[in-house]
């Protein structure tokens, strides 16, 4: 004997599965309510990206460096994203975290390795290695397929207006504040300088690297900046922290 609320739930059912009008509103009504349940929240909150400690904005030289990286189609062949599988955290490092690329516009994850991901590169190799292997990879990796770029240590950085460039990442939400905005032009030099006062600078942008990057302190070449760029890369975060949080958040689950 089945169950007479049982016998009325079936029966009910296979009203609505005959009724192609019902089953119809009634699909309506439930794919609804799950797409209600999934994009609702996201017009309340501010941010999908869980906050990370350490993560900040670029400094203006790091930016100029970064914007060379894509004007040269660095992305072509190198990621900067670490997935989360043994192999690649063996290799790389700690995967990346989601707010470690949050102020990168456009991110720079990629699909495309060609060469290694770059995503913690920075302070990997001195900087010495860094301009030889840009000037002639060959010359550091005999096996490279990697092109050439010494023209970048032969030319003066130019950025037309360091500041306008800060104001418009602060436009699409990078928190620049207007202290940033107005000394960006003098901070990007700074960076590059040896001897230079940068005491406000780090302070503004933690872990901040100041030296001659590319070898001659003479002048700020877009080799400064590119290296600048690929020595801040990973080095923000301390990805074992939020590792450990996360970690600890599991057992605290148990
Ligand atoms: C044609 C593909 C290609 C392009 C374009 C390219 N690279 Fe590479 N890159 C490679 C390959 C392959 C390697 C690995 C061999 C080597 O170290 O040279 C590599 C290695 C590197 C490394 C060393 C990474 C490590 O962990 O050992 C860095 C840093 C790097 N590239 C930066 C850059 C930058 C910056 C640009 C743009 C200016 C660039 N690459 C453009 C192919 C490329």
């Amino acid at each position: 004997m089945t169950n007479p609320d049982v016998a009325a739930t079936i029966k009910g059912h296979a009203r609505l599965e005959r009724n192609v009008t019902l089953l119809g509103l009634g699909t309506l009504l439930v794919v609804a309510i799950g797409g209600l349940v999934e994009i609702a929240p996201l017009f309340w909150i501010d941010n999908t990206i869980e906050k990370v400690e350490g993560v900040r904005p670029y400094t203006p030289l790091e930016q100029a460096g970064r914007d060379i990286y894509v004007r040269e189609g660095c992305y072509s062949c190198h990621s900067q994203m670490i997935r989360p599988f043994r192999d690649e955290v063996e290799r790389y490092g700690h995967y990346s975290l989601a707010a470690e690329s949050m102020y990168d516009h456009p991110f720079q994850w990629g699909s495309k390795r060609t060469g290694p991901d770059l995503a913690r590169v920075g302070n990997r190799y001195s900087d010495d290695w860094q301009v030889q292997h840009l000037k002639n990879p060959q010359s550091v990796v005999p096996e490279s397929v990697m092109p050439k770029y010494g023209f970048l240590a032969e030319r003066d950085l130019k950025v037309a207006d360091p500041s306008a460039n800060l104001k418009a990442l602060a436009a699409v939400g990078v928190p620049y504040s207007k202290d940033d905005i107005e000394k960006a032009a003098a901070d990007l030099k700074a960076q590059a300088t040896p001897d230079a006062d940068t005491a406000d600078l780090v302070a503004r942008y933690p872990k901040a690297q100041v030296r001659d990057f590319d070898g001659d302190p003479s002048r700020v070449t877009e080799m400064d900046a590119l290296v600048a760029y690929l020595q801040m890369l990973g080095t923000l975060v301390d990805v074992n922290a939020p590792a450990a949080q996360e970690d600890l958040a599991k057992e605290k689950g148990r």
